[in-house]
């Protein structure tokens, strides 16, 4: 077939009916979930400043440098479609004053982001975050708190190994320390690191430890490790960390070379991937457990960031999930999801007198919550019962020109094709009791 002129954009998607369910599914879960937590939810818009991300992300990231769309507004203003929903959600919180709200401040938020990316599997333009931001709590326990949330969502998603890689990037003191040593570390090993990471070891070394190249992944596996190097409070806080996973029984992998992407994190970072352990081994899932899983959650602590956008001291920490991701491992996984919506009754209508009722007993329908289908636009009976079994449904109605005129309506089990003969005016009473059964 020949390709329509228009098409979606680039590593986007239309999210077609099938596709929905997934959406709304998770987005059930997680509203009743956080929920309990405590969390309240905020929308922030779309676009911001571009000048709120280049601040608040960092100039020297991946989504500033690379991967923002931004816009200039015929009034002159510098905008960006955000990339990411953390630094929206303190400028919120400091712009409607949520600081002098009682502490802890729990915020949620669901939305589409958008980042210029190399589209490929898991990595689109635009996607989908269910977020969680904490203000004003700088235990450890919080850290462990926003894991189990996410934990306990991927759980009732039916997500089986789930494993949260963790790790610490310490705070301003000990960061600048270890990034000294791994520079000098770097330093002796150029020769061997890819050409983008030739360029960062100097700027950005700990974009280093990320590099998904095989020969600078060789190299890292003997570089310095963070949690060796961090001062006191980030060892004490790290410690507490897993404490409390250890007492709240999350399944964890400390992963020494996780740094995350973005610049605004301290102390604790980490990433839920879910193990595709386990599967037949032919070669092409030998190549895909080699390979790390993708993140499908990320987050981390980061205390100084609503200083950094004109706050005071406050420490924070958040994570997000990847909602795309989430709903390709369940496709894989075949896990699936009961669409809210699934008509249980449908009703099939012959002849214009039929039809004009049928709009009224359909309303009816509605009122009384029973989900009803029907295809006013057909005419036979044969045709309105094959949709109606494609469709799936308990029960087809049938209304024709004779039961209008003698006030009935015929009930037709569609498990057995017995039919029983209703009186119209009693027809939703009769439905709601054999749909109770
Ligand atoms: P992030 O790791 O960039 O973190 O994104 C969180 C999750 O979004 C990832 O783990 C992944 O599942 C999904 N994701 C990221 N980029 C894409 C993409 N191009 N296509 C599809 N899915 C993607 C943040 O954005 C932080 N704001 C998270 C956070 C909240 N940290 C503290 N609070």
């Amino acid at each position: 077939m020949k390709k329509p002129k228009f098409q979606c954009p680039t590593g986007m998607h239309d999210i077609l009916s099938g596709d929905q369910e997934y959406y709304q599914k998770i987005f059930d879960v997680a509203r009743n979930v956080v929920s309990f937590y405590g969390f309240q939810k905020i929308d922030t818009p779309i676009v911001e400043q571009a000048e709120l991300f280049s601040k608040g992300v960092g100039l020297d990231t991946d989504i500033v440098e690379k991967e923002m769309y931004t816009l200039r507004t015929k009034g002159g203003d510098f905008l960006a479609l955000r990339p990411e929903g953390t630094t929206p959600v303190v400028r919120a919180y400091l712009e409607h004053g949520m600081f002098s709200l009682p502490s802890p401040v729990k915020l949620w938020y669901f939305g589409p982001f958008f980042r210029y990316e190399h589209p490929q599997a898991g990595r689109y333009r635009q996607f989908h975050h269910m977020g969680l931001e904490v203000f004003k709590e700088k235990g450890s326990i919080m850290d462990v708190r926003i894991m189990q949330i996410f934990y306990n969502i991927l759980r009732e998603l039916k997500f089986k190994n789930i494993v949260i890689n963790i790790n610490s990037i310490g705070d301003n003191k000990c960061r600048t320390q270890y990034k000294r040593l791994l520079i000098n570390f770097l330093k002796s090993r150029q020769s061997g690191l890819c050409a983008n990471c030739k360029k960062r070891s100097k700027k950005n070394p700990l974009r280093v430890l990320d590099c998904k190249e095989e020969k600078c992944q060789k190299i890292i596996s003997n570089a310095p490790q963070f949690i060796d190097h961090l001062c006191e409070e980030c060892h004490e806080h790290f410690k507490g960390v897993l404490e409390f996973l250890d007492e709240a029984g999350l399944p964890y992998n400390l992963d020494s070379y996780l740094v995350r992407g973005l610049d605004y994190y301290t102390k604790t970072v980490f990433e839920i991937t879910e193990e595709v352990r386990g599967v037949s081994a032919n070669d092409e899932d030998e190549e895909r457990i080699q390979k790390k899983p993708l993140s499908l959650v990320g987050g981390g602590r980061y205390d100084n960031l609503v200083k950094l956008l004109g706050g005071k001291d406050t420490p924070a920490c958040g994570a997000a999930a990847g909602i795309e991701r989430i709903i390709s491992v369940m496709k894989e996984k075949e896990i699936k999801v009961v669409s809210s919506y699934s008509p249980k009754v449908f009703l099939a209508q012959l002849g214009d007198s039929a039809k004009k009722k049928s709009l009224r007993l359909f309303e009816d329908f509605r009122k009384a919550k029973i989900v009803a289908s029907e295809s006013f636009n057909r005419d036979s009976l044969r045709d309105q019962l094959k949709t109606a079994n494609k469709i799936g449904v308990d029960y087809t109605l049938i209304l024709g020109q004779k039961e209008v005129l003698e006030g009935i309506i015929i009930v037709r089990e569609m498990k057995t094709g017995k039919q029983q003969i209703v009186k119209f005016d009693k027809i939703i009473e009769v439905m709601k009791k054999k749909l109770k059964k």
